[in-house]
């Protein structure tokens, strides 16, 4: 497993290795940026929403509309904020009109997404909504099915704590699936307390040669003076 700094390093890497795709031709051309993701680099908690729409297609960032400020209530609400953890989506680009990611979409654009739970390596995966959820778990189970059921899953080469929920924008068009959305939220901060499960023997044993991370009196490393763009300034 690689350091802090080495996974925000391979995270920037990944970005702008992302920023110029056009494995998708339509997305590529109607975008306005490449909506990456962004939060903490080494964040325990990572959602994964659908596509970017309209305003995070203008800022290239995601969840900045209506349901990324119900996220963020609902985050607030149990003591966390987007600082604190990463949020990305199925798709990195707004697919015209909002309509429904294309599976060939969703094909071409994962390795984009593995690669970054590979890197932040979270403890708990929050799905929002069935693309996240269907692709994660390789199952077409709906998300009324399964929201607020964690289970342990093998996304990559790593064990995580995979806990769908509602998507904010659906949940938005009906008020009592708020409700359920709020209280599936509650759920997770017992859920990150349990740490990570259990690990496949391979991560396990690449694990265990991680040197441990340094005392809190050791001397902190000087931050860098370099410009950070603009998406990735909450890594
Ligand atoms: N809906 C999503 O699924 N993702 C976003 O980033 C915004 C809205």
């Amino acid at each position: 497993m690689s350091s802090p700094d080495e996974r925000r390093e391979g995270l920037k890497a990944l970005f702008h290795e992302a920023r110029g795709c056009v494995r998708c031709p339509q997305l590529a051309q109607t975008r306005h940026t490449v909506v990456f993701g962004a939060g903490h680099a080494n964040a325990d908690l990572m959602f994964v929403g659908e596509a970017p729409g309209r305003n995070e297609d203008e800022q290239g960032l995601p969840f900045v509309g209506q349901a990324g400020r119900l996220l963020d209530t609902l985050l607030g609400e149990i003591g966390l904020s987007r600082d604190a953890v990463f949020v990305t989506n199925v798709l990195r680009c707004r697919p015209p009109g909002n309509r429904d990611p294309h599976p060939v979409e969703i094909e071409r654009c994962q390795d984009y997404l593995f690669r970054t739970i590979d890197l932040v390596a979270p403890t708990v995966i929050c799905t929002l909504g069935n693309f996240a959820t269907k692709l994660l778990r390789h199952d077409t189970t709906g998300i009324m099915r399964l929201h607020g059921q964690a289970e342990v899953r093998t996304v990559g080469p790593r064990a995580v704590r995979l806990f769908p929920v509602f998507h904010p924008a659906a949940a938005l068009y009906t008020p009592s699936n708020v409700e359920v959305l709020r209280q599936d939220f509650q759920r997770l901060p017992a859920l990150l307390a349990l740490g990570p499960p259990e690990q496949p023997v391979a991560v396990a044993a690449d694990e265990s040669l991680v040197e441990p991370a340094p005392a809190d009196d050791a001397e902190a490393p000087e931050a860098s003076e370099e410009p950070q763009p603009v998406q990735l300034g909450l890594f």
